[in-house]
């Protein structure tokens, strides 16, 4: 089956006000590979001057609460970043899962909430360096999405997003070969969780990723598109990454 490739950048914890001009680049960009989507998560400060500045852009969040509302000092919810603007948002994303300790449950709940608040969500798995040297990379990453995957999902809101923990901001990234049979194995497992619905969820891979392994990474059966954390920060690196989706 084939899935529209996305290029999704992770702004993280960095930005400001002055660097949102670095979207209008990445917005013609976008503009101009229409056989690519592309979005960019952005902290919860800066969506809705993203979203306004570049509207064609699907602008989103880095994470939501699993609440919709309620006590919960310092939180945000997805219906809040909805009306900010968001479109989507990442959940499950390591950085969270070993800052926070968040687990693949939150990851569910949060998951659901921003699909019963009409965002589209990109859900992180991936195991550690440990993991991998054990052998257990592919047992890590199954039970990950057997405990995060809403039963209801489907490629029209929601993607998964394969990010190697130790791949993530090393400029090491996995062999294609390892990232193949991760990819396939995450297929598997959704279509044992989903069914069909599984041929229409795209899953990225995340970590490392730069203009110049795109067209490598994004060639690997199964990788339907990449999910970016320091080159998404500049239009200068992230433009060469959707040109590269785009050739596919
Ligand atoms: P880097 O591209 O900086 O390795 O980050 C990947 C990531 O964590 C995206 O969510």
């Amino acid at each position: 089956m084939a899935r529209r490739k996305l290029v999704a950048g992770n702004w993280k914890m960095n930005g400001s006000r002055a660097a949102l001009a670095e979207l209008d680049a990445v917005a013609a960009a976008a503009n101009a590979a229409p056989q690519v989507d592309v979005a960019m998560a952005v902290p919860f400060t800066l969506i809705a001057a993203a979203a306004e500045r570049v509207p064609d852009l699907s602008i989103g969040a880095e994470d939501v609460h699993e609440r919709d509302s309620g006590a919960h000092t310092g939180c945000v919810s997805a219906g809040m970043v909805k009306e900010a603007g968001a479109r989507f948002t990442i959940v499950g994303h390591s950085e969270r899962r070993a800052d926070q300790g968040e687990t693949s449950q939150d990851a569910w709940a949060k998951a659901a909430a921003a699909h019963r608040n009409g965002l589209h969500v990109i859900l992180c798995c991936g195991e550690t360096e440990a993991e991998r040297n054990a052998g257990r990379a592919e047992r890590v990453v199954q039970a990950q999405i057997e405990k995060s995957v809403p039963d209801n999902a489907d490629g029209s809101w929601f993607t998964l997003a394969y990010e190697p923990r130790w791949a993530i901001g090393t400029g090491r990234t996995p062999t294609v070969e390892e990232i193949a049979s991760i990819h396939a194995i995450a297929r598997a497992k959704l279509r044992m969780l989903i069914g069909d619905a599984a041929d229409g969820v795209r899953i990225l891979y995340g970590g490392s990723v730069t203009g110049d392994n795109a067209a490598t990474l994004l060639a690997v059966e199964n990788v339907d598109g990449a999910l970016v954390g320091g080159a998404s920060l500049t239009a200068a690196k992230f433009v060469p990454i959707i040109e590269a989706a785009a050739g596919l």
